[in-house]
């Protein structure tokens, strides 16, 4: 039956749906379809989640017969009778023929030449304009907002807006100044190279803040790097280089007086759609396996490069923080460093926390659903 152009009919046997339109053709399996199947009395009003078990299903189930009725409800009969009301926009926003306009736009990568935006932290009340926002924060990796309220532990607040803090065995926040017996390079007024944090932790916090309570140093500018145009950097030069550094699983340990900890992961991921989304690059964690020779020189060699480029200034934005810039960025994707300055100058005094992806992309969704809300539900 044609409707909008979009055409339903049977292939006999097996017992699918031929989905077809102008540009593309595809047969869809009568279980996938069945379980996707949005008859009232078959999913929970509230959290839509199916009141069935799918395992039930006769895995010798068929397609019947279909119809597009009422452009875009589709009904679809099935060999054990049931009768299956469906929405076509949906089936074809799942299968990639038309854009998903809930999800978060898709990654872009970046060099040094990206326009960096900042947002006042007031104008981020409005629903508009925070999700122009968070779809730069999927699209580059990072955001960052000024004139946020700056007492000292006011990020608990202001992230607690974007995700759920992640408590560690340092607690929710970490405090970035010079410390007397500094337990980490963090904590005094030396440069940090391009990295991504705590690769030992399971999971691995996904978005880190960085809020400025006070700087009057002229240096100790923060950087950042977009670990995705590196790996496609690295992919052009030494292709089989980069994709040793997509295979070998390597194991990142931290060891301190309170905590062991340890988690295996690849320098360069991919996700579900195959795209390059996360990276893994800290200098003095990492212990690869005792490997072949051959592979082992690929590893070093690429592992060295990518360290190479993701300090080269040509891949490196930066720009510094005044008192009341929060930063926010992916540390699944971004690197992030700082230059040098010196402590003597005057002080520096940052305060971080972590959250994971959930909150930032469940606001994002909700938004696009057209919620009016302006930051995720407080905790309980
Ligand atoms: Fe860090």
């Amino acid at each position: 039956m044609n409707n909008n152009y979009d055409i339903v009919y049977i292939s006999p046997e097996p017992g699918s749906l031929i989905l077809e339109n102008k540009n593309n053709v595809i047969e869809l399996h009568p279980l996938w379809l069945r379980e996707r199947a949005l008859n009232k009395d078959l999913l929970d009003p509230i959290s839509k989640q199916r009141k069935y078990e799918h395992s039930f299903f006769d895995t010798n189930l068929k397609v019947v017969s279909a119809k597009i009725s009422n452009y875009p409800s589709l009904e679809i009969t099935f060999s054990d009778s049931f009768l299956g009301n469906f929405d076509i926009n949906k089936i074809k926003s799942e299968i990639g023929w038309i854009k998903d306009n809930e999800s978060p736009p898709e990654i872009e990568s970046w060099k040094s030449s990206l326009q960096i935006n900042r947002i006042d932290w007031e104008c981020l009340e409005d629903p508009i304009k925070l999700k122009t926002m968070l779809g730069d924060f999927f699209k580059y990796g990072f955001c960052i907002m000024e004139n946020t309220p700056s007492e000292n532990n006011s990020l608990l607040h202001l992230a607690s807006k974007f995700g759920y803090v992640r408590h560690t065995h340092w607690g929710k926040l970490f405090n970035v100044k010079i410390k007397k017996d500094p337990t980490d390079t963090a904590y005094t007024d030396s440069a940090l190279s391009s990295h991504t944090d705590n690769p030992y932790r399971e999971p691995i916090p996904g978005i880190q803040f960085l809020h400025c309570l006070e700087n009057n140093v002229s240096g100790g500018l923060s950087t950042l790097v977009d670990g995705i145009a590196l790996v496609e950097q690295l992919q052009t030069e030494l292709p089989e280089h980069s994709n040793i550094l997509e295979r070998i699983k390597v194991r990142f340990r931290y060891e301190g007086p309170s905590a062991i900890l340890e988690n295996w992961g690849s320098i360069i991921e991919r996700n579900h759609k195959n795209i390059v989304n996360r990276i893994r690059l800290s200098n003095r964690l990492d212990y690869v396996p005792a490997l072949d020779k051959k592979s082992l020189d690929l590893f070093y060699t690429g592992r060295k490069r990518l360290n190479e480029l993701s300090n080269d200034s040509n891949f490196q934005i930066q720009f510094p923080f005044q008192k009341g810039t929060l930063l926010m960025m992916d540390n699944y994707r971004l690197l992030h460093g700082r230059t040098k300055y010196n402590g003597n100058e005057g002080s520096r005094y940052l305060q971080g926390c972590y959250t994971d992806h959930d909150g930032v992309t469940s606001l994002y969704r909700m938004l696009s659903n057209g919620s009016k809300a302006t930051r995720v539900p407080t905790e309980l």
